[in-house]
């Protein structure tokens, strides 16, 4: 039987540091983490890297993962290990962080993680494996698709719609009721003010199309 408390941990870089003060705050036992392979005995501020994507199978009835690889450009990396713990018969947690606020309201699939000070809102719901990183807030109604980044202090308001594999950078606003594409890219700062269609990096406010994907 799996204890639902105990984690291992995928990715051994900055995010991955956020992410153990997270799930440290919300009560898991961290494990140890797997990254590359000239990493494995390295430590990441209290824990040791284990092994590697390849050692999966070694830790699935002894714990629920997380991907703590970062997002920036576009979501292939953490896709590709979350298809991995699939493919070997992992499970993954859900971890909301001791500061945030979620409705009782909202929903959030597995392997999604809550970051500090985010405020998920009644009947918003959130994907899988996503990163709702530290005061970031997602406004009731709002729908985030699959392996999004919404990213350090984005807005993301009531009625929005984040398609799977967006990246939404610090600071960024959408608007009451706009859309976004899966896969797009918006700049730190941005502001969403329309319907965003064709998948692209966008910037500036309003938001314009700086290069189509
Ligand atoms: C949009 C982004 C991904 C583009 O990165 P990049 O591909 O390395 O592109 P560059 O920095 O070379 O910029 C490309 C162009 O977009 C413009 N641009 C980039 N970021 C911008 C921003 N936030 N606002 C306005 N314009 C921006 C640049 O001025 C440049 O324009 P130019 O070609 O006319 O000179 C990046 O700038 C960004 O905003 N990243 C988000 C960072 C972030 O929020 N991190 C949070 C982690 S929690």
């Amino acid at each position: 039987m799996i204890s639902t408390k105990n984690l291992i941990l995928i990715g051994g870089g900055g995010h991955c540091k956020s992410v153990i003060d997270v799930a440290e705050s919300a009560g898991y036992s961290i494990i140890g983490i797997l990254d590359t392979k000239e990493n494995v005995g390295k430590q990441i501020l209290d824990y040791f890297i284990l092994g590697t994507d390849d050692d999966i199978s070694k830790f699935i009835d002894k714990a629920l993962f997380v991907v703590t690889v970062g997002q920036i450009k576009n979501a292939e990396l953490r896709i590709k290990l979350h298809d991995k713990v699939y493919n070997a018969g992992g499970r993954f947690a859900t971890i909301i962080a001791s500061t945030a606020h979620v409705s009782k309201y909202a929903s959030i699939d597995e392997g999604t993680v809550i970051m500090h000070n985010v405020v998920v809102n009644a009947d918003a719901k959130i994907g899988r494996g996503c990163i709702i990183n530290t005061f970031s807030n997602i406004e009731h109604d709002a729908v985030i698709g699959n392996y999004c980044h919404i990213s350090t202090g984005a807005m993301v308001n009531g009625n929005c719609e984040v398609g799977d594999g967006a990246f939404l950078g610090s600071n960024s606003v959408m608007v009451n009721g706009v859309s976004i594409a899966n896969g797009c890219i918006i700049a730190a700062g941005a502001m969403v003010r329309k319907d965003i269609t064709v998948k692209g990096v966008y910037s500036d406010n309003p938001a314009k199309l700086k290069i189509k994907l």
